[in-house]
């Protein structure tokens, strides 16, 4: 038997994943890891914890599928996007933590580039917007706060990656410093319609070009690993961020086809074609994947809390033991109480971007309690997808035949999916698979090893387990809707 190992580096954990010749999982191993919070709204991780995470998921799935080294025809990669590592070239050693996607320590900067005028030229070349969310500035801030670092980069000494870009240089001894299309649409250095690193915007972040990696397809070789990690030299065929990597393993192919990740956060990305829409409406333009050098463009809408909703009730306020508990609180709540959260604990993503907004809650009573906090947080996931959908729509024109594939840990939530459907007022579909990230990965890998099948045919293997069809009556789904606007309206004028 021949086998596929996915690499799931996530914001939260490691996770490998071997698929088997027929794509069907042979072992799955995961491990969480500390996050750092050194100062408010700052979230770094330590690299060598991302490393040795990945290797021992990798070396636990393979302990307990029975496989080795030579039974493994490739590595696919997919990684939590945006997060910033800087290591020396020679020593391999990272000269600050990892600055994860969610920090938001580069505001000012941002904010001072939007009021001298940049945003707009930046926009047009990278399809992003000037927030901290992306890598650029975090490179930049590594550079200008480490002692030594700007100089070691201009010398020539220091590596950029994105953490597939990381993982690919640890995995093949330091010998292949690459990424791929969609990871490095996510750095606001990468010109999506030229496929190339851009001077302009590295003189602009001050971000030394000879940092930056090779840019690949998502389907190529980058290089194999060294022996003695995994016992074998294992190529590398496939990397993806991991929201493309779903958006893959969801087979959206086609124009005008969506999906929604619900991990930390949630990701929707509607398929463009080879054309690069230009939101109107604060979405970002991004690499959904690129084949032999020609890209597939996606319009995205990313937000920052959507499971960290559940994560908060649990860990924060302590109100559930575990995150199952909660589509049944949610469903014992009490109808006559309208609980609006709006979850901005990190600032609100798609498509407000207001970094430093934090959240709030609406319509509390002295019969308030934890099932209808449980409502009010799974609703709120549903009415941020809705603002990302109606978002989609304006900027792509109104479809009547919208249908949202989904995927992702909240996904498993009835309740959750069912609200989700009534308040989009479409259908909401549910593979069988919900691995979809790790499915991605695999595909790319094994494709591009000739074993697993081409584009066409493994969309056909998608498999539907449930559709969610949209039953709240139009009245209500308007009035409710319309409350969110005005309660995220109030809490942006806080
Ligand atoms: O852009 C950030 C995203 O890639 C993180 O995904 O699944 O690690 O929360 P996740």
């Amino acid at each position: 038997m021949t086998y596929i190992l996915a690499i799931d580096q996530g914001t939260t954990s490691s996770r490998a994943i071997l698929f088997d010749s027929g794509m069907k999982i042979a072992a799955t191993a995961q491990q969480e890891f500390p996050q750092h919070f050194p100062a408010s709204g700052w979230v770094e991780h330590d690299p060598e914890d991302i490393w040795t995470t990945v290797l021992t998921t990798c070396r636990k799935a393979m302990v307990k599928a029975n496989v080795n080294a030579s039974n493994i025809a490739g590595i696919g990669i997919t990684n939590q996007r945006e997060t910033t590592v800087v290591w020396d070239r020679h020593t391999g050693e990272c000269i600050y933590n990892a600055i994860v996607w969610q920090d938001r320590r580069t505001s000012d900067f941002c904010r001072d580039l939007k009021d001298k005028g940049h945003e707009a030229e930046v926009t047009a070349r990278t399809g992003l917007l000037l927030d901290p969310y992306f890598s650029g500035t975090k490179i930049k801030w590594i550079l200008d706060n480490v002692e030594g670092a700007r100089n070691r980069a201009m010398a020539g000494n220091l590596l950029f990656g994105t953490i597939d870009s990381f993982l690919i240089w640890r995995l093949t001894g330091g010998t292949v410093h690459a990424t791929d299309a969609t990871n490095a649409s996510r750095t606001l250095l990468y010109d999506i319609h030229q496929g190339a690193w851009s001077d302009t915007l590295c003189d602009l972040l001050d971000v030394p070009i000879t940092m930056l990696p090779e840019v690949k397809d998502c389907a190529a070789d980058f290089g194999a690993t060294r022996p003695d990690h995994l016992g074998g030299a294992i190529p590398i065929l496939g990397v993806a961020g991991d929201q493309q990597a779903a958006t893959i393993g969801q087979a959206c192919f086609a124009p005008g086809m969506m999906k929604s990740t619900y991990g930390t956060g949630c990701f929707a990305l509607l398929n463009t074609g080879s054309t690069a829409v230009t939101s109107n409406n604060r979405l970002l333009t991004t690499v959904a994947y690129q084949f032999e050098g020609q890209p597939t463009y996606a319009l995205e809408g990313a937000i920052f809390i959507a499971g960290a909703v559940v994560q908060w009730l649990r860990d924060g306020l302590q109100i559930i033991s575990s995150a199952e508990d909660t589509q049944a609180l949610a469903a014992s709540a009490d109808p006559s109480q309208d609980l609006i959260l709006v979850p901005a604990f990190t600032g609100l993503g798609a498509p407000y971007w207001a970094p430093d907004c934090r959240g709030a809650i609406f319509g509390l009573t002295r019969n308030s309690g934890s099932a209808e906090m449980s409502r009010a947080a799974l609703e709120s996931v549903g009415f941020q997808t809705r603002d990302l959908i109606e978002a989609m729509q304006a900027d792509w024109g109104t479809s009547s035949d919208t249908v949202l594939r989904v995927d992702g840990g909240m996904t498993a939530s009835d309740w959750t999916m069912q609200f989700l459907s009534d308040i989009i007022g479409a259908p909401v579909d549910r593979p069988e698979v919900l691995e979809s990230t790790a499915v991605g990965a695999a595909w790319l890998a094994g494709m591009r090893a000739g074993i697993y099948p081409e584009k066409d045919s493994f969309s056909k293997s998608w498999a539907l387990e449930r559709r969610f069809e949209p039953a709240m009556e139009e009245t209500s789904r308007a009035s409710r809707y319309a409350a969110w606007k005005r309660a995220v309206q109030a809490t942006l004028a806080v």
